[in-house]
């Protein structure tokens, strides 16, 4: 690279930089500081400049279905992801999922008396992770192949373990190679909804300290997990549960095609007010809670968001939250509302809509919902729980 790009490449770093200051997705200097200092433009040399510096993510490689498997992620979630990290000089870190980028701005914060081992399971990843970090000066990153649901016992304990692929778990290795205090950041898919969340080790458990909402490649190998997806109208129209829902009962294809019912809740808002809370709340309450998409060309369904709807089922009836311009309010504003076919549909859109009204007056202003993660034979107290493969997820709403 001439002098004339590496100047360029270095304002475009501090612009990006203050761009994330600004938006609030770098909230600590020394985060700032390893942003400034890391040429992100090396970890994707096929990237124009200012493609390595626009906050987004840059895709890395696709599988034979077309499907994103590694990317070098979004610049504002990883400054998210590092906040709620929150590594400190000295410390041990393991980063899960390789890309250079991520485990050389963890270096620039571990300082030199400690240390990063990043982890990928795609050899392809990591030979091109090692050459990178060695290129930009990060030689002492240790990279690993393996799978990365059995975390790198060789450098455990850790003081931070940062999960840089979506998740349906927490291994039980993650878990034994944190160590006492220690903090894991794993974005977690929970009933169709990925967060990350910073959780402490607090004796033989986990608790949340920080979530944010994010998106991010799938977790391969041991720890892969799969929605079950059920069509309920052709190609078009499916409704999605999470593994560990395997008894919850599904309509039949061709129950849009009874009338629609509607109740509206009474609960209004602003259209870009976020409804993952809420959601979480649904599935909390709701038997039957699962993710409804559908095509938008499909008459016999109310337009759903991209990410889907909640919506609730038993074998021959479904309810799905929707929304309309509130009545007597600018047009920013929607009122919340439910929509069902079939013969329990009255009760099932009654049901779901007072849990959207009890969120809303009990929690929707709230702190959001808490999480724990309890291992596998170990007490979980009372609340919603999500039993996956390592353990119990326990989430519940502070007041
Ligand atoms: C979003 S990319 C990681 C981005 C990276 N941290 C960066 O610096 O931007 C996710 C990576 O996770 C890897 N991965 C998927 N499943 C894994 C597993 N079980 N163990 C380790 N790595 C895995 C993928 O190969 C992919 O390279």
């Amino acid at each position: 690279m001439g002098a004339r790009d590496a100047l360029r490449a270095e304002s475009l770093r501090a612009a990006l930089t203050r761009h994330l200051v600004a938006e609030g997705s770098i909230r600590d200097e020394r985060v700032a500081a390893a942003f400034r200092t890391v040429p992100r433009h090396l970890f994707v040399p096929h990237a124009p400049l200012n493609r390595a510096y626009a906050d987004d993510v840059v895709l890395m490689k696709q599988n034979d279905a077309g499907v994103t498997i590694s990317s070098v992620s979004q610049p504002s979630i990883v400054a998210l992801m590092l906040g709620q990290a929150a590594i400190q000089p000295g410390d041990r870190v393991l980063e899960i999922g390789s890309g250079g980028y991520n485990a050389a701005l963890m270096r620039e914060l571990t300082g030199p008396t400690g240390s990063v081992t990043t982890v990928d399971i795609d050899s392809e990843v990591t030979d091109r992770a090692r050459a990178l970090l060695a290129e930009a000066g990060y030689d002492d990153v240790r990279v690993v192949r393996a799978d990365g649901e059995f975390g790198v016992p060789e450098d455990a304990p850790y003081d931070r373990i940062v999960v840089t692929v979506t998740a349906w778990d927490v291994a039980s290795a993650w878990m034994n190679q944190l160590r006492p205090g220690g903090r894991l950041v794993v974005p977690l898919r929970l009933r169709g909804q990925t967060r990350s969340i910073a959780f402490d080790r607090v004796g033989d458990h986990l608790e949340s300290r920080s979530t944010t909402l994010c998106g991010f490649v799938c977790m391969q190998g041991a720890g892969a997990n799969y929605e079950r997806v059920v069509q309920i109208a052709g190609d078009e129209v499916y409704v999605g549960f999470d593994e560990d829902q395997e008894s919850e009962a599904h309509p039949y294809v061709g129950v849009l095609d009874e009338p629609r019912g509607q109740v509206w809740s009474g609960v209004v808002m602003k259209r870009e007010e976020p409804l993952s809370d809420l959601n979480l709340w649904l599935a909390a309450t709701l038997p039957g809670y699962c993710i409804l998409f559908a095509d938008r060309s499909v008459q016999t369904v109310a337009p759903v968001p991209r990410w889907g709807a909640a919506a609730m089922t038993t074998h021959d009836s479904v309810a799905y939250l929707t929304s309309c311009p509130a009545r007597r309010r600018p047009a920013t504003f929607v009122e919340l509302g439910v929509n069902g076919h079939g013969p329990d549909a009255r009760a099932l859109m009654e049901h779901m809509s007072d849990q959207v009204r009890l969120w809303a007056a009990h929690h929707r202003h709230g702190p959001g919902p808490a999480f724990q993660v309890h291992s596998t034979g170990t007490a979980v107290p009372d609340g919603f729980q999500i039993t996956r493969r390592h353990g119990c997820f326990l989430v519940t709403w502070p007041e």
